[in-house]
């Protein structure tokens, strides 16, 4: 770990126009320096460096934020890798904290460095064995070029090759002094098990690097260059701590930018089928490696669009499989189309027979909405069987209830009407019947949480504490959780668990625990996503280095107030006490406080379907009952654990 001080002197010595110089050509303009974003493709320059605050901002493509953050951008660094090269280039010494928790961290950080290093080594030598051998150079390099493939697009997809050997790479690699234990552990090599004699995973393949989202080398994919018949056509890096098939997607670092200016993904399933597309022009692409999408992949495109087309080959088999991955996206609250290629044709294929232009102006014709495109080959393979019929009918009803939106799911009731021959009025009772069960069940859900809380709540009610009352309303109370994570994440709350476990966990568990607020949420996914990625719990001063920009200003916000407590906290506490000790209730507090406004929104949501036809009503008032009662049973707790002042 790289202590706050440290951090702090880089973000306060680093001249950030020097720095930003070394990449862009920069102008003065009054205060400030204008040049062209290095971010994204721009004529006239909205890339703004601000010396005085040592920020940089582009109003084009709204990447923003302070030296370290320029470097991660720039140079596809860590954030620690980027703060000890800021030190090292100007000067700077690094104090570098070890305690017992930083030691494992720092070893698995040490771990993925080496495996990152490595795999880097293997991309050199893959892409040398193309370019600068006479075996690459007469068997693999005109492989891709058969294949239409530019001189340039190998080389920016660094494409490369792995020799007719059974060991080359593992010669290569030791005299350059890895360990065989690196080396198995990345998968370039395996150990015979009869014999134990090592030999390369790769050989006679051509190689497409892997290349995660921040442009990193994480694994590689080697493809057989004749005939498929007797060995598989692609062999695959297996898993690493670097690389993860399930939360993996062929070309987001080249294709992120693009589907974001698009605001749409095109998902299709092979490397090669990216790569022609990008070649062509159409560079929002990604491919999911021939699996069925995993929600790991799906929370990865979201990131960058909410709207994906899903993109298949001609040929059904391949289509059904993967049916299945795109419930996954509507549940993912992804919007998604789909288009089909001809029968026998790829994307590959095809956008190289209809060029470019052509290509796009088929998938924008030809693009249906997921679910009619499903209902359609349902009952298409169903025939005339009536339970296959039937089957298939309450499969895509499933689906259409997944939808959240009433007015969408009605129009494609009414579509359906005449795939499925079936009354529209018939489909809607049943969809409200599929929705009403799931609203219940997940209503109940919530009451058991409600009771969980209540009883612990009640427990700490009794060791006795001083706490504090907030104002009824959701942003405060997000924003409060969201200070107080930032400041006491890696406290301890119980035995096993620091607050920022516990915090993490009620999100997970419950799903009435959720922020409204848009930026709140963007920080607190954020969060959940660093809990994920690694051990040890940030400082704020680390935060503040975040590519996030809404997480990096919230932190600064909140250590420019270091030692008192934001404005807005204070405004809704009555009074703080003795915070270090009680922080433990605090957090408590501070979820029995959302719940409670869950529950009042939830009261609010029921009495309007009071008036409903589509509900029944007295279970409708059965349950308003229920949640009033425990409405005011929170109340009473929250009443129990305050002490006002
Ligand atoms: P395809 O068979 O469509 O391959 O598999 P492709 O990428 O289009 O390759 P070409 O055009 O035939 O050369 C789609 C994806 O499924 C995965 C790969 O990720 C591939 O891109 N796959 C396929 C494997 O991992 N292993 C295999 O043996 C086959
Ligand atoms: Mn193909």
């Amino acid at each position: 770990m790289i202590h706050p001080h440290s951090i702090q002197q880089i973000l306060d010595t680093v001249p950030i126009d020097d720095l930003v110089g070394d990449y862009v050509k920069l102008k003065r303009s009054g205060s400030r320096f204008k040049g062209n974003c290095p971010f994204h493709d721009e004529k006239t320059p909205s890339f703004v460096v601000t010396p005085s605050l040592n920020i940089y901002k582009c109003f084009g493509c709204q990447k923003g934020g302070n030296s370290i953050q320029f470097l991660m951008e720039m140079e596809q660094m860590t954030f620690v890798e980027a703060a000890r090269d800021l030190a090292k280039r100007y000067g700077i010494t690094l104090m570098e904290s070890e305690g017992p928790k930083g030691e494992e961290a720092m070893e698995q950080q040490r771990q993925k460095e080496s495996l990152q290093a490595l795999n880097e080594f293997a991309l050199t030598f893959f892409e040398s064995q193309l370019h600068n051998t006479e075996e690459g150079q007469t068997v693999a390099l005109p492989y891709f070029k058969e294949r239409g493939y530019t001189t340039e697009t190998i080389k920016e997809w660094r494409l490369g090759y792995s020799p007719q050997s059974w060991e080359a790479f593992y010669n290569h690699a030791k005299k350059a002094g890895y360990s065989d234990e690196l080396l198995l552990n990345a998968g370039l090599i395996k150990k015979r098990d009869s014999d134990g004699k090592i030999y390369d995973l790769f050989r006679n393949r051509v190689i497409f690097p892997l290349v995660s989202v921040s442009g990193r080398v994480v694994g590689f994919a080697g493809r057989i260059m004749g005939k498929v018949d007797k060995a598989p056509k692609y062999v695959n890096s297996p898993e690493t701590s670097l690389y993860k098939k399930s939360d993996f997607l062929f070309a987001t670092d080249k294709a992120k930018n693009a589907i974001r200016a698009e605001d749409y993904s095109l998902l299709m399933e092979g490397y090669t089928d990216v790569m022609t597309l990008h070649q062509a022009g159409i560079k929002n692409a990604v491919a999911s490696s021939g699996t069925a999408l995993t929600p790991g992949q799906i929370k990865l495109i979201k990131r960058f669009s909410e709207n994906a087309t899903a993109v298949y080959d001609g040929d059904k088999a391949g289509i059904k499989a993967s049916l299945r991955g795109v419930d996954l996206l509507l549940e993912g609250g992804l919007n998604v189309r789909v288009v089909t290629m001809p029968e026998g044709e790829d994307p590959d294929s095809y956008c190289k027979q209809l060029g470019p232009e052509g290509f796009k102006e088929f998938l924008k014709n030809n693009e249906q909405n997921f679910i009619v495109f499903k209902a359609n080959m349902l009952f298409e393979e169903a025939g005339s069987d009536p339970i296959k019929r039937s089957e298939a009918l309450r499969d895509i009803l499933q689906s259409i209830s997944l939808i959240n939106d009433g007015l969408k799911r009605d129009a494609l009731l009414q579509e359906l009407e005449s795939i499925s021959q079936t009354e529209v009025d018939l489909l809607r009772t049943e969809v409200s019947k599929i929705l009403h069960k799931k609203t219940r069940t997940q209503e109940r859900k919530v009451l058991r949480e409600v009771d969980n809380l209540i009883s612990d709540a009640s427990k700490l009610a009794n060791k006795g504490s001083s706490i504090v009352e907030y104002a009824l309303n959701d942003k405060h109370q997000e924003k409060a959780i969201l200070e107080f994570v930032l400041k006491f994440g890696g406290m301890e709350f119980d035995e096993d668990n620091r607050i920022i476990d516990f915090v993490v966990e009620e999100f997970e568990q419950d799903q009435v625990i959720k922020f409204k607020d848009p930026t709140y949420a963007k920080i607190m996914d954020r969060l959940m996503e660093i809990h994920s990625e690694r051990p040890e719990w940030v400082t704020i001063k680390e935060l503040i280095a975040d590519p996030t920009v809404e997480i990096s200003s919230f932190a600064a916000n909140i250590l420019s107030e270091e030692h008192e407590l934001s404005k807005a906290f204070e405004k809704n506490m009555i009074s703080v006490t003795t915070r270090s000790e009680n922080y433990k209730n605090e957090i408590y507090d501070l979820f029995l406080h959302l719940r409670r406004t869950k529950i009042e929104e939830l009261i609010i949501e029921h009495q309007k379907m009071l008036g409903d036809e589509e509900y029944d009503e007295t279970e409708v008032l059965d349950f308003l009952n229920e949640l009033i009662r425990k409405k005011s049973e929170i109340a009473s707790k929250i009443g129990a654990v305050v002490t006002r002042i």
